[in-house]
């Protein structure tokens, strides 16, 4: 196991893949003996933070502690995900793309139209999640750890864990063909070379992933049940009879509405109703949920399995 006393240079001449998670966090090489808990202090870095990340890329099924991490830890976190996306749209899926180009230069058309194809699909397909975590979970969550009390509402976040799309198989598809079925006669180096990059790039992707869902998601879900438990207690002390916080069905068709992008007239067109109706359920929606932005709403929707991940636009 890992830990703050581990000298950092053991842990990547184990593991060669926590080279690219350093880059990411901006630890340069050249730390001698430093043990992680050394090397973070020079940082101003977390140790349980990078120790809980080394041991997920090292230790199969790694567990981390949902309540060492800070709302600090937390916040540096999620911009260590935010670099690791860029990294990944920015670096090493267009250096595929080109490897892929070049293998395919010459050789059957077709063949080059169906791998194209393969290579098109993944790549839209992760650059979507990557938005989707950017421009609405990621925003989120951080305006939730910056103690914006508007914005915390009572629902399970480990739905967002199962609404991680699997995006491995496209990658298992492409990997396939180039491994099995691309007949002989193109660059022996070059189709290795590939396949070399798609195993680090499927490896990391997936390390990347357990990183959302075994720390971020179990660390949010530690503070907002936090913050549940103790506006339930400030309700108490006030003795404030406050509205109670469960949508009814109407709300819940509404806020699906709203997540799929439509204004209020669409709303009231789409459910039979009247604006002034629609603006009042929106209204008790607010006041329910404690969430008042589009993309609050959206992200409510999508944890709270009130819309799919498909109808949005
Ligand atoms: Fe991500
Ligand atoms: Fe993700």
């Amino acid at each position: 196991m890992i830990t703050g006393k581990t000298h950092l240079a053991d842990v990547v001449n184990a593991n060669p893949a926590i080279l690219s998670v350093l880059e990411r966090l901006g630890i340069r090489l050249g730390f001698h003996e430093a043990t992680i808990e050394e090397v973070c202090s020079r940082y101003n870095l977390s140790s349980l933070l990078l120790t809980d990340i080394c041991n997920i890329y090292s230790r199969d099924g790694y567990e981390p502690r949902a309540d060492s991490l800070s709302i600090q830890d937390i916040k540096r976190l999620i911009g260590y995900l935010k670099t690791s996306h860029s990294y990944y749209s920015q670096n090493s899926l267009p250096k595929l793309h080109e490897k892929i180009h070049l293998l395919l230069e010459e050789g059957d058309r077709n063949n080059a139209r169906i791998l194209h194809k393969f290579y098109d699909d993944y790549d839209e397909e992760i650059n979507r999640h990557f938005r989707f975590e950017e421009d609405m979970v990621f925003p989120f969550l951080e305006s939730l750890l910056d103690g914006n009390k508007n914005n915390i509402a009572p629902f399970d976040l480990h739905l967002f864990a199962e609404n991680h799309t699997n995006m491995e198989d496209k990658l298992s598809d492409l990997k396939n063909t180039i491994l099995k079925y691309l007949p002989d006669g193109y660059s022996q180096s070059l189709r290795t070379e590939i396949l070399k990059d798609i195993y680090s790039l499927e490896e990391d992707l997936a390390k990347h992933t357990e990183i959302e869902d075994r720390l971020l998601v179990p660390s949010i879900s530690r503070l907002l049940s936090d913050a549940v438990s103790k506006n339930a207690e400030d309700e108490k002390s006030t003795e404030d009879s406050e509205p109670e916080s469960t949508l009814s069905q109407r709300e819940k068709d509404i806020v699906a509405e709203v997540a799929k992008g439509l204004t209020n007239k669409e709303i009231a067109d789409r459910l039979n109703l009247s604006i002034h109706t629609v603006t009042t359920h929106r209204k008790n929606i607010s006041r329910k949920t404690g969430i008042n932005s589009i993309s609050g709403i959206t992200v409510y929707a999508i944890i709270n399995k009130l819309v799919d991940l498909n109808d949005l636009k």
